[in-house]
């Protein structure tokens, strides 16, 4: 009788440890240093008893760590931003393709790896911020007025190395072919009003301070603007004015943060799980309240603040091709003298 309830037990804790060994753990590296993420990562431990590990770093570094871990990588997921550096990280070879009817149908196909190797999980405009007379004047309505001489020494915006402009120009490059790219690239040069430096906020603070009177930045840093604990940082943004530009055949430039599966992941049915999640309801709606970016999944709106700055028609073009013109767009900007 005591063999059998010794036994029972021994059953019964070996049922609750294969349980708990079924809910495991996923390891995520994530270049996404926002509050927001703590959050959601919590949400969907508590909703699948699921361990969330996280290692953060910049994406050039982790993408460099999961190429020299090669199988032994303990990676499940790769979260970053911007659609040319999950291109990146898919050509390095560190994801696998998912088959996932949720993510099918939650995020749309322009904003995803043709392979499935990558899914955009959250959008960006980069837009204009312009001082209110320049706002009066409507001489930029579109990314290709930044490069009309009507708009010379009106421009500020940031050097060539960073990929949020590596990505605007991949998409010039799919509008309008790399001859006119290139030209763009020239005129746009022609009509800073310095050569660029700074983050996406400092060409902000820039116009606010009467150095130029359009600056190119990511629509969440305005947010982060509103909301900053510097006092400059907020009086700045109150001296611009939100706009759209889209381009002559197209509409507003976007770009995602994304996630995809680790090649080698030890946990990928988990891995999928947590990018299943991240797409879902409840974390597109903390995604856009939290962090001002714009949700994927249909139906979810983005936060009032965010909705306050206007609508806009999103450009059409798949987020492949910010991955595929990345090489070009580097070059066009060293041939146009872009620093
Ligand atoms: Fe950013």
């Amino acid at each position: 009788m005591l063999h059998k309830t010794i036994a029972k037990t021994l059953l019964g804790v070996c049922i609750l440890g294969s349980s708990l060994l079924a809910s495991g753990e996923v390891n995520v590296y994530s270049h996404r240093h926002y509050d927001t993420d703590k959050q959601l990562f919590k949400m969907f431990e508590e909703k699948t008893g699921i361990k969330v590990n996280v290692v953060k770093a910049k994406a050039s570094a982790l993408i460099k760590r999961m190429i020299s871990e090669g199988k032994n990588s303990p990676a499940d997921v790769l979260i970053t931003v911007d659609a040319g550096r999950l291109f990146q990280a898919k050509t390095s070879g560190i994801l696998q393709s998912v088959s996932s009817d949720v993510l099918a149908a939650n995020i749309p196909a322009n904003l995803r790896d043709k392979d499935n190797q990558w899914f955009g999980l959250t959008k960006r405009a980069r837009v204009a911020l312009l001082s209110f007379d320049e706002a009066k004047k409507s001489d930029i309505k579109t990314y290709e007025d930044l490069a009309d001489p009507k708009n010379k020494g009106k421009v500020v915006i940031r050097s060539s190395s960073n990929i949020y402009n590596q990505s605007l120009m991949a998409a010039m490059i799919e509008h309008h072919g790399e001859a006119y790219a290139l030209t763009w690239a020239k005129g746009v040069v022609a009509n800073m009003a310095r050569t660029p430096k700074g983050n996406d906020r400092a060409q902000v603070v820039a116009v606010a301070n009467g150095i130029g009177s359009a600056a190119i930045a990511n629509t969440y840093y305005i947010g982060k603007m509103v909301h900053n604990k510097k006092e400059s940082q907020r009086e700045a943004i109150k001296k611009v004015k939100v706009f759209f530009p889209v381009f002559e055949n197209g509409g507003t430039h976007v770009n995602v943060s994304g996630a995809g599966v680790a090649k080698y992941a030890p946990n990928k049915s988990n891995a999928v799980k947590f990018i299943e999640f991240l797409s879902s309801a409840d974390a597109q709606k903390l995604f856009a309240e939290g962090n001002y970016e714009y949700p994927v999944l249909t139906g979810i709106a983005p936060s009032p603040l965010v909705t306050s700055w206007g609508s806009f028609n999103a450009d059409s073009i798949s987020m492949n091709a910010l991955g595929l013109n990345n090489k070009a767009a580097i070059k066009i900007f060293d041939k146009a003298g872009w620093k």
